[in-house]
């Protein structure tokens, strides 16, 4: 069954502009939106919330497994995430979260926990996941796969406008040094490294127009999945 619902995985590292592209292409088909990197914050948040230990995977992987968590998708505004029933979505993409996110995501008993969750959102008529393993682990036999790319200055540039636009300042150069420090540990880890999967479709976005992109996205997309 699962097979013959189709998936596009986009994947790359934070900053590649993932998040825009995949919500814009998932509202475009009107397709399902995974956003796997909120499941790893929203454990991280619920680490903090329980005052839980996020050096130790057993309780980590526990959390993973029992953690209500749920989306709520309006239009294609950044959807809403209540994490057992409350709305955490601005405590999530906080840097402690994100932070904690990271440490826990090298965890394989966590990975484990949330592949089969990251599975069930696999529903008709389609699925836009979003996030590091998609194309390599998650959803292997996806028949659309992309990697999102761009240069380690674009990628802290458009981190530097995100935290302005939220009112916060943050040197450009620290932001450089902290993007390069986190794609060192998601490329280095020993599981699910961030990586193309070897039939995907590699797409630099440095200095491409997110509507040129979401294009060269959609084609990607064979017509008969296009619908
Ligand atoms: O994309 P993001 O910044 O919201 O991801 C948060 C953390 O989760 C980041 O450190 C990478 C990790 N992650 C992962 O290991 N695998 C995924 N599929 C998605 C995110």
């Amino acid at each position: 069954m699962d097979a013959i619902i189709p998936v596009l995985t986009i994947d790359g590292p934070s900053g590649s502009g993932k998040g825009t592209i995949s919500r814009i292409v998932a509202a475009r088909l009107g397709w399902h939106y995974l956003d796997s990197g909120a499941l790893y914050r929203v454990v991280g948040y619920a680490a903090g919330r329980d005052r839980a230990d996020v050096a130790d995977p057993a309780a980590m992987a526990a959390l993973a497994a029992r953690v209500g968590i749920r989306f709520v998708t309006d239009r294609d505004a950044e959807p809403r995430v209540l994490v057992d029933g409350v709305d955490a979505t601005d405590a999530i993409r906080t840097e402690t979260a994100g932070a904690a996110a990271s440490v826990i995501a090298a965890m394989p008993p966590v990975r484990q926990a949330l592949l089969e969750r990251q599975r069930d959102f696999r529903q008709p008529p389609g699925l836009v996941a979003d996030g590091r393993d998609m194309g390599t682990v998650v959803f292997p036999d996806a028949p659309c796969k992309v990697f999102l790319t761009a240069s380690a200055g674009q990628r802290a540039q458009r981190r530097h406008k995100q935290l302005k636009e939220k009112g916060l300042s943050v040197n450009m150069a620290d932001l450089l040094r902290d993007i390069l420090a986190r794609d060192a540990r998601d490329a280095e880890r020993a599981v699910a490294p961030l990586k193309p999967a070897s039939d995907a479709v590699l797409i630099d976005t440095t200095d491409v127009p997110v509507d040129r992109v979401v294009e060269r996205v959609l084609a990607v997309l064979p017509a008969s999945i296009r619908g």
